[in-house]
C-alpha cells in the first residue's frame, strides 16, 4: 500500500489532457491500487491519474458509505456516450482543491463506455451522485478543473489562493 503525493492546483500536469492507456499491465494495476489507497487516506471518492501526477487516462471511485462497504470503480479511457438533457447543482470538492467547494451545474445522468482493470470494455450508466462524480473525474482527464465552471474573476480568486496554499505547504516542508 502506498499513498501517493496529491497535485494541486495550478499544476501543468492538471491542465492537460491525459494519454490513452494502451496496455494493462502491473505498473498500471499497483498505480489503480495507490490511487485507491490515496483516495482513502484523503477521504475522497474520486480520483484522476493526473491528480497524483500521471498523464493517463485513468480514474478510480467509490461514492458508497464506506463505513458499510465498499464500492471501487476503476475507469480506463473513459468516454461519455449519451447524457441527459437536465441537470442538476450540486456541491462539489476535488482533491486538489483542499477546502473549496463550488456549486456545479452538470447533467443529472449519463452512460460511459470504458475499459476495466481487466481488458473488458464496458459501459455504465450512471446517476445521482455518481453521475457528479463520474463527470467530474473525466473532466479531469481532459485538463478541465470544476473551477472552470465558474466566472473568470472567481476562478482567478481561487488561483491567487491556492498559490498562497502551495508556498505555505513549501514553506513547513
Ligand atoms: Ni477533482
Amino acid at each position: 500500500m502506498s499513498i501517493l503525493s496529491l497535485i494541486y492546483a495550478p499544476a501543468k500536469v492538471l491542465e492537460k489532457k491525459a494519454v490513452e492507456v494502451k496496455k494493462i499491465d502491473n505498473d498500471i494495476k499497483n498505480l489503480v491500487n495507490n490511487m485507491f489507497d490515496t483516495m482513502y487516506e484523503n477521504n475522497g471518492v474520486g480520483l484522476a491519474a493526473p491528480q497524483v501526477n500521471e498523464s493517463l487516462q485513468i480514474l478510480v471511485m467509490d461514492c458508497s458509505n464506506k463505513d458499510i462497504s465498499l464500492d471501487r470503480k476503476v475507469l480506463i479511457n473513459p468516454r461519455i456516450i449519451k447524457q441527459s438533457n437536465d441537470y442538476k447543482e450540486y456541491e462539489e470538492g476535488c482533491l486538489s482543491f483542499p477546502d473549496h467547494y463550488f456549486t456545479v451545474s452538470r447533467p443529472e445522468s449519463l452512460n460511459v463506455s470504458f475499459i476495466d482493470i481487466d481488458g473488458n470494455n464496458k459501459e455504465f450508466f450512471f446517476n445521482g451522485f455518481e453521475a457528479v462524480c463520474v463527470q467530474h473525474e473525466i473532466d479531469h482527464l481532459s485538463g478541465t478543473l470544476f473551477t472552470s465552471y465558474l466566472s473568470r474573476l472567481k476562478r482567478q480568486i481561487i488561483i491567487k489562493k491556492m498559490q498562497k496554499f502551495k508556498k505555505n505547504i513549501n514553506k513547513s516542508i
